[in-house]
């Protein structure tokens, strides 16, 4: 089969690293790709938002799976236009997207069909979002009604916070477009966990969990990123949660798309809150998570290309997933400034051979080369370096070692990755008699 990845980042690549891998994949192409997936792909120079030049590079290449990556052009309909243009994808329709693409529309699906989430009213004036502030406690949760990569929700504290939030997205127009409307909710105590499934418009199919760290700073400090770091499984997800969750939020989710006539077709995404009544939906996405994919697919068994084909054919009745009994963990390394302002074309050395290991691989994200060869970064998130092993411990001593073979100074990570898992194995191990734990911590 030859597969097309749409897309460039550290999720691409991941998806890449495993088709490069599937029996069934004879021909590997990504467009627009990056400098790491140049290894593993034919890159095409093709912009994701550049609809007609996929069709005609499909054609050219008698691609026969496309699969897309980011939400934005799932956003816009990307998927909608392969499958009239005769191809197989990967990815919801546009209709299907809007749960990701409007926080409204997910929230009145989840009022329509009974699913747990957060208390909500949704606005189009400011002044009635405020008008609504002042009826409801503190903290309140202000969030952009659209797309705003993972920066268009405040966390108030205060009533004038929230009032300056809703100024930001509704008067200054800080998230463009994406904050004409924007939902208010209530706040949610509990954990969190990144819950995914695949969905063949038909069913859904429980596929992982992972866990990932937004805020951009150590100890959860500072603010909101696309994501600094992850790890899998979640290990607040056992059988019991996964079960409850399928059942209170996902199936409702597949039936209510298909009574409304938009079926879901991909990966869907649930940002979950554990709270002490249950789990409860913050979000969804449409796709798969970035950095959680570089953390799920090193512990995926089953070949995945497959698992993704049959799914984009209506087949997933018919595939089974298994699943490596170890955890992985991902270190984002982000440019110095980022989620602010930071600087682009610094040259990131040290990664020759930095992929010859069985337990760990970095992953490329915002990446390119500059006119000498080398690669230099040109994004906020630059590199995900990921590691795996028997446990969490394992699984982050790889990753930090990998991490340190890089030589960029321009660049930052946390290195608290993983902290949440390991305090709850610690509690687990003092509590039992051995303690053994502790001991094993490898203090990195
Ligand atoms: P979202 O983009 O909707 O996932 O929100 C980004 C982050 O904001 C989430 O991962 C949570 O940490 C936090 N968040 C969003 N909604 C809520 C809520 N209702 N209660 C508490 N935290 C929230
Ligand atoms: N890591 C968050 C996301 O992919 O949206």
């Amino acid at each position: 089969m030859k597969v097309l990845v749409i897309g460039g980042g550290g999720r691409e690549h991941a998806l890449c690293w495993s088709f490069a891998r599937s029996p069934l994949c004879s021909k590997l192409f990504c467009a627009p790709g990056n400098p790491g997936i140049e290894a593993l792909a034919t890159c095409l120079p093709i912009k994701i938002e550049e609809t007609d030049k996929i069709i005609a590079a499909c054609a050219a290449h008698e691609i026969d799976f496309v699969m897309i990556g980011p939400e934005a052009p799932l956003s816009w309909g990307l998927a909608d236009a392969l499958q009239e243009a005769g191809l197989i994808c990967f990815g919801p329709s546009k209709a299907a997207a809007q749960l990701e693409s409007s926080k409204g529309f997910m929230k009145d699906l989840c009022k329509d069909y009974n699913i747990p989430t957060a208390s909500y009213a949704r606005f189009w004036d400011a002044q009635k979002a405020k008008d609504y502030v002042k009826t409801q406690k503190t903290p309140i949760v202000i969030k952009a009604d659209g797309l705003a990569a993972g920066k268009g929700v405040t966390i108030a504290q205060t009533q004038e916070e929230a009032f300056k939030a809703i100024d930001e997205a509704m008067v200054e127009g800080a998230f463009g477009s994406a904050g004409k409307a924007i939902v208010v909710e209530e706040f949610l105590v509990g954990e969190e966990a990144s819950f995914f499934a695949l969905a063949d418009g038909e069913g859904a199919m429980f596929f992982t969990s992972a866990q990932d760290h937004k805020a951009v700073y150590d100890g959860d400090k500072g603010p909101n990123t696309g994501g600094m770091g992850a790890y899998a499984p979640a290990p607040n997800i056992d059988d019991a949660m996964r079960a409850r969750v399928m059942k209170d939020i996902i199936f409702p989710t597949i039936e209510g798309m298909k009574a409304k006539g938009m079926p879901f077709s991909g990966m869907l995404y649930a940002g979950l809150m554990i709270t002490k009544d249950g789990p409860k939906l913050i979000e969804y996405n449409v796709r798969f998570g970035d950095p959680e994919t570089q953390v799920m697919i090193p512990l995926l068994k089953s070949d995945l290309l497959t698992a993704l084909y049959a799914t984009a054919k209506g087949l997933l009745s018919t595939i089974e997933l298994h699943w490596h009994d170890q955890s992985a963990l991902c270190v984002v390394m982000a440019a110095k400034g980022y989620p602010e302002l930071y600087e682009k074309g610094s040259v990131i050395r040290g990664l020759d051979g930095v992929n010859g290991d069985k337990d760990g691989v970095v992953f490329h994200a915002g990446t390119s080369r500059n006119d000498k060869g080398e690669v230099i970064a040109v994004g906020g998130r630059v590199l995900g370096v990921t590691g795996w092993g028997k446990d969490i411990f394992a699984a982050k001593e790889k990753a930090y070692a990998l991490a340190a073979k890089i030589d960029w100074p321009e660049g930052f990570c946390r290195s608290d990755i993983g902290w949440r898992a390991i305090e709850r194995l610690n509690a687990s191990a003092s509590l039992s008699s051995s303690g053994s734990r502790e001991a094993a911590e490898p203090g990195i």
